[in-house]
């Protein structure tokens, strides 16, 4: 899949998509980045990207020209019109349901905001708005390295295996189970002996529950959305009933 990120501070992005499993999965092709400094789609010769809002008020607004000719020049060329997105607090909310649709497509590209916000004409240009949680960030950069991130790691051949993936937080709609690693006591704690039985029934059957505990603890909205078996969903009844009754 190939990502275009359009942003004033592109610069930043390069230890983020050049490291670890990212930097990874560009050298076996998984990926491309192309990251595009905004200001060269400038009109004026001081590079300007942003003007005083109509109407007043405090801040910047960023201007439609620039953002326009880039996603332009950037989709230009592409047999199959790449899916545009804009990052900002207004958004789609990003969860691993849109995480799963965004790696699937051919080409993304990211706009960044960055001041007040956009003109709110740039917002024609985006197939999908995505905000990466209900808090506001001084701009769209983190939020963009954050979409690079999670659709990368999706990426065929990326990930050791596709377990990986499989087990792991929000795929299977639970939480992830506890994991450990070696010494097997730690300060006086020790791992679970289950997992130390190479009984794999066992342990699969272990990691199911505690999957299923975990979520009912911690994100109950998540575990109401799981697939659950009769059996399950009476555990799951269960521990919520005993949460209750101890005054959680
Ligand atoms: N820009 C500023 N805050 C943001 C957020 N939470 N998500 C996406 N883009 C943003």
């Amino acid at each position: 899949m190939r990502i275009d990120i359009i942003s004033i501070l592109p610069d930043i992005f390069e230890s983020v998509l050049g490291s670890s499993m990212l930097g990874i999965a560009r050298e076996k092709g998984a990926v491309e980045f192309h990251v595009h400094d905004l200001r060269d789609w400038a009109e004026d010769r001081h590079r300007t990207t942003d003007d005083y809002p109509f109407g007043g008020g405090h801040g910047m607004v960023m201007k439609p020209e620039p953002i326009f000719r880039a996603v332009r020049a950037v989709e230009a060329g592409s047999q199959q019109a790449p899916t545009v997105v804009l990052v900002c607090p207004q958004g789609r909310l990003l969860d691993q349901a849109l995480v799963e649709d965004l790696a699937g497509r051919e080409r993304l590209i990211i706009i960044c905001g960055r001041y007040e916000g956009f003109d709110d004409r740039v917002r024609s240009l985006a197939d999908v708005e995505v905000s990466i949680g209900d808090y506001v960030l001084t701009g769209g950069e983190l939020p963009a390295m954050v979409i690079a991130d999670a659709v990368t790691r999706l990426q065929p051949g990326v990930l050791a295996s596709v377990e990986a993936t499989r087990d792991e937080s929000h795929s299977s709609g639970l939480l992830e189970y506890p994991q450990y690693t070696r010494p097997a006591t730690f300060e006086g704690r020790s791992v679970p002996d289950v997992l130390l039985s190479g009984d794999h029934a066992r342990i699969a059957a272990w990691r199911r529950r505690e999957a299923i505990r975990r979520t009912a603890e911690r994100r109950p909205d998540v575990l109401d959305r799981a697939l659950l078996t009769d059996e399950e969903r009476a555990f799951a009844r269960a521990l919520r009933d005993a949460a209750a009754t101890r005054g959680q």
